[in-house]
This record gives structure tokens, sequence and C-alpha cells, in this order.
């Protein structure tokens, strides 16, 4: 890529400015795994029982989180989405689960999912209804906050169809403050700022002091088309978005979709690539039951995750565009940086990119050592501003890497070792 089509956002390297909802959770972004985007609204239990939404799916989904190495690589969280509740609220107007496809209830699920060492999140609407038109909890936000705790659920996705827009901001913020009062941690996920931007730009200091992580844009799909849009949106929105972003706080890009039909391998590691850089929640939306190899291995890839749990929590922003490539960059601890390089190129084959045209490689001076993560794992071994190192990316496709600066406290040290 010529310096010249660079286009180098500069973006501000503090701490968010705003204050984080304090309730201890969501230090780092969210790990576990999220029904809508694969199983939806499926709710026929009688012709297809194995993808309908039913308690059974939930337990079998936390069985092989445990079997499988999911738990073990940090995902931890089991969401119900939609379409989990009966039509009617009980007599004294609570939620309850459709006794059909929840005969056991939500408790005894939660102490099942518990009991593998997991956590159990569930869905409702800060409207009357939810989007797929069940019981919503306008004028019953605290009745479900504590029906939610006495459940001992741990994770409340808070959805924003059916009321308003000029009231979607006090119904979150109403409902965080009953969240707080069960006494109960339910890490508490908004789509306030999705709901709002229609009309105006969202007040991103209140959305933090209220919501563990916030959607922004639309819904994603099971498509490359779709992970592009999120990843546009996102990117011409980061002079807003990114600083908004920290420890108990996080934009949400929506689900990854890996391990599904839509995305080719490239486009997968795209997409884990990127919401590692964009520090977003890794809920995962597929079928663990019946996963390619490939897909698990990407999601389960410690580097990768490494990237996305960074402890410093700063969440990376695109800092460079031209030449159909994508250049994104997050600062990491111990003043590393993580680099993702995109082919936007949806036509050829692997096409050649020069890493010291990457705006962050100043931070190689004088030297760094550089770690390939993706498309496969490879030490680069030391390298100055000079060096040359060219990779090649395919097309829909990201290089992901890291580099690790060389102080020149540490080479001093190093000649001391060589020479005493
Ligand atoms: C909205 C949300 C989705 C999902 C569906 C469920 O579209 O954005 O993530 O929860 O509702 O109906």
């Amino acid at each position: 890529m010529s310096k010249t089509v660079l286009l180098i956002v500069v973006l501000s390297l503090r701490s968010p400015a705003v204050e984080a909802l304090d309730n201890g959770l969501a230090l780092k972004p969210t790990m576990g795994w999220l029904h809508w985007e694969r199983f939806m609204c499926n709710t026929d239990c009688d012709t297809d029982p194995d993808n309908c939404i039913s308690e059974r799916l939930y337990m079998q989904m936390a069985d092989v989180m445990v079997k499988e190495g999911w738990k073990e690589a940090g995902y931890e969280y089991v969401c119900i989405d939609d379409c989990w509740p009966s039509l009617q609220r009980d007599a004294q107007g609570r939620l309850q689960a459709d006794p059909k496809r929840f005969p056991g209830g939500i408790k005894k699920l939660a102490d099942y999912v518990h009991s593998k060492g997991l956590k159990l999140g569930i869905y409702a609407d800060v409207g009357e209804k939810t989007c797929a038109g069940y019981p919503g909890s306008q004028g019953y936000y605290e009745t479900d906050a504590q029906t939610f705790a006495d459940w001992d659920v741990d994770l409340l996705k808070f959805d924003g169809c059916n009321l308003k827009w000029t009231l979607i901001g006090e119904g979150y913020i109403k409902m965080s403050k009953a969240l707080n009062k069960t006494g109960r941690s339910i890490l508490y996920s908004c789509e306030w700022p999705l709901y709002e931007w229609p009309f105006q730009k969202p007040n991103y200091t209140a959305i933090r002091e209220t919501c563990n992580h916030w959607r922004n844009f639309n819904d994603v799909f099971d498509s490359w088309s779709s992970v592009k849009s999120i990843l546009e949106w996102t990117a011409s929105h980061q002079d807003i978005v990114v600083p908004s972003a920290g420890p108990g706080g996080w934009n949400d890009p929506d689900m990854l979709v890996i391990g599904n039909f839509g995305l080719s391998h490239d486009q997968q590691e795209s997409q884990m690539a990127l919401w590692a850089i964009m520090a977003a929640p890794l809920l995962m939306s597929n079928d663990l039951r019946d996963i390619c190899p490939r897909s698990k291995e990407l999601l389960q890839n410690r580097r990768i995750i490494d990237i996305s749990q960074d402890p410093l929590g700063k969440q990376g922003y695109r800092s460079a565009k031209g030449n159909s490539f994508e250049v994104w960059e997050r600062p990491l601890s111990k003043n590393r940086l993580a680099v993702a390089v995109l082919n936007q190129q949806e036509i050829g084959g692997p096409r050649r990119f020069a890493v010291s045209d990457v705006p962050g490689w100043k931070f190689c001076e004088p030297q760094c050592n550089v770690t390939l993560i993706l498309p496969q794992y490879k030490e680069m071994g030391v390298q100055t501003k000079e060096s040359k190192l060219i990779l090649y990316v395919n097309p829909s496709g990201t290089a992901l890497l890291t580099v690790t600066p060389i102080s020149k406290d540490i080479r001093r040290l190093h000649w001391k070792k060589h020479t005493s």
C-alpha cells in the first residue's frame, strides 16, 4: 500500500473518559454462546426437537462447552435469546418459561448450567413486547429483574423493540437500577444505542454508566456482507464509540457467526480477528454439537482470545484504508500492539502487503518482535523500522499479528548478559 493513499486516523489513546456500570462485571469482553443467529425463534419442538428453543438446547450446549474445551478457552455464558417465555405472565404478573419447551423451568436450568461451572443468560425487552412478540417488560421492570434474580440468572440481554424511542433511555436506566436492587450480580447487555441512532446521537456516557455492553448497529446475519457492514459502521463511527469502551463496558458488534454456513474460512478468520481488535463480546451463535474442526480451532485460538481479553481493555480502531486493504490496530498491555490487515478485494488471490506501511509500525522503534497469528502462527523475529516485512492476505481474509517493542533498556540488559 502506498503511503500516499493511507488515510490515517489519529484517535486519542486515553482511558474511557466515562465511568462504567459499577457492578464489577464484564471487566473483560464477555465470552459465551447466544442462541439467536443460529436458532432464531424455532419453537417447533414436535418436528424439530434438536433445534427448537427448549431447555434441552441449552443443556446440550453447556455439556459440549465443558467437554470440548470451550469453557477452558474462556467461553462462560450460555445465553437464551427471544422466544423462551410463555405468551402469558403468571397470576402474580411474573414472566414464566413456556411450560412445554422448558418443563423444568429456568431456575432448574440455571442450576444445571451452574453445576457445569458455566453461567446462564436470559432475554427480555424494554417495551411492551419482545421483537418476536412475547411479553415485554414495560411496566414490570422490578418484577422481571427480581424474577431473573430469583432464578439465579447471570446475564440479561435487554432488547429495545416496541417502545417509543423517547422512552428508551429511561427504560434501560430503570432496568439497570432494578437489576442492581436485586443484589444479584447480573451482567446487563443492552441495545439502547441501536434503537436511538435513527433519531439522535446516543449519550454514550449514560450508556456506559448503565450497561455492560451495548449493541450499536444491525443484527448480524450469516453472511460476509453483514459482517462487512458491521465493520464499516464501527470504523465510520469510531471517534464516537471507541472512547466509550473499557473494562466494565463494551461496544457490541453482535454475535460471532463462525462455524455456520455463510462465511468462507478466510472470512471466519476476519470476523474472529476483527472482533478481538474491537474488544467485542465473543458470543458465538452456532451449533457447538456439530461444528467443523477448523472453525472450532479458530474460535478456541488462545492467541486471538488473549488479544480480545487483553487487560489494558482498550478497543482498537481502523487506522488506515487504501488500495483495498484496511489496517486495524489495538493497543495492548505492556506497550504491545495488535494489528489486523484485511484484504477487502473479493477477486483474485493472495495480495502482497508491506507491514512497514502500517501506521503503528513506528512502535517498532528501535526494534520489535513480531508474531504472526493469522493465517497461521509464525514467529517473525526481531524487526526494525526499516524491515521489509511482507504479508500475503487472501481475498476477504485477514492477517493478524502482534508487535512487541524491544526497549533500549532490555537490549542493554541482553548485551550485558552476552558480554559478561
Ligand atoms: C432483535 C435483536 C436480536 C434478537 C432479536 C430477537 O432483532 O437485535 O439480537 O435478540 O431481536 O427477536
